[in-house]
């Protein structure tokens, strides 16, 4: 018996994964609803015979894909990829999104860059007017955290932000580490007026590796409801 929350996100997955053909090679991306989608995905690889290479954002989501015997390469060797099916945490009408709320965002949108198309599987809590109610996640080294952080919030005083508090994600009493060995710093900032000058404002800052606005790389929201019905916006 799933909850209304996962039925919304079987639903999603399962449209989601229509868009696959034989012979595709696959971004995967990480989060509850992708782990959906890869476990759509598998049964459609079993029950066509499809052959199908993917490309995983996540050690986690790798994992899950070649316990379920779906083929994982790496990126290089994959080199380019037809379509990625991800999560996100925030998307807006312009179908740009927050995400890496799963701490995976780097990879994600490495994975998303390299392929023709995106496709972002989502519930409708995930819809918003204005990106930046789910905090905004910045991947950053660990080597000299505080200074960059505090980079992070001097360059926050002249934004169009609501909020500028970054707090450093954890796991247990222990920062939080990405697949990468890096931070998390969680930037919360209500309301992100202009996303497009904040990503680049964030990506300048030295010792910040990515931050989690994917601008421009979406080109379709699947939305599932928990009664099965599905819409796309593209
Ligand atoms: C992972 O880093 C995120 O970008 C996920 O895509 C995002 O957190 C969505 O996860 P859920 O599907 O679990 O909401």
């Amino acid at each position: 018996d799933l909850s209304p929350a996962d039925r919304a996100k079987f639903a999603t997955a399962r449209r989601a994964v229509d868009f696959v053909e034989d012979g595709m090679r696959l971004g995967l991306g990480t989060g509850s609803t992708a782990a959906w989608m890869v476990r759509c995905l598998a049964a459609r690889i079993r029950d066509e015979g499809l052959n199908i290479t993917t490309v995983a954002t996540s050690t986690r989501t790798a994992e899950q894909a070649r316990s379920l015997g779906i083929k994982v390469v790496t990126l290089d060797e994959a080199k380019w990829l037809d379509l990625t099916i991800d999560g996100a945490d925030e998307f807006d009408a312009d179908l740009n999104l927050i995400k890496g709320g799963g701490g995976a965002h780097l990879q994600e949108k490495i994975v998303a860059t390299a392929s023709d198309r995106m496709v972002v599987i989502a519930d409708p809590s995930k819809e918003v007017e204005t990106l930046g109610a789910f905090p905004l996640p910045l991947e950053v080294l660990a080597f000299g955290l505080n200074a960059s952080r505090t980079l992070v919030e001097q360059a926050l005083t002249s934004l169009d932000v609501a909020g500028r508090e970054a707090v450093l994600r954890m796991n247990g009493d222990q920062p939080y580490r990405t697949d990468e060995g890096n931070c998390i710093l969680d930037l919360h900032l209500r309301r992100i007026g202009d996303p497009r000058q904040l990503s680049m404002v964030m990506n300048q800052i030295p010792g910040v590796v990515e931050n989690g606005l994917f601008i421009d790389i979406c080109d379709a929201v699947v939305i599932g409801h928990a009664d099965g019905r599905t819409e796309t916006r593209d």
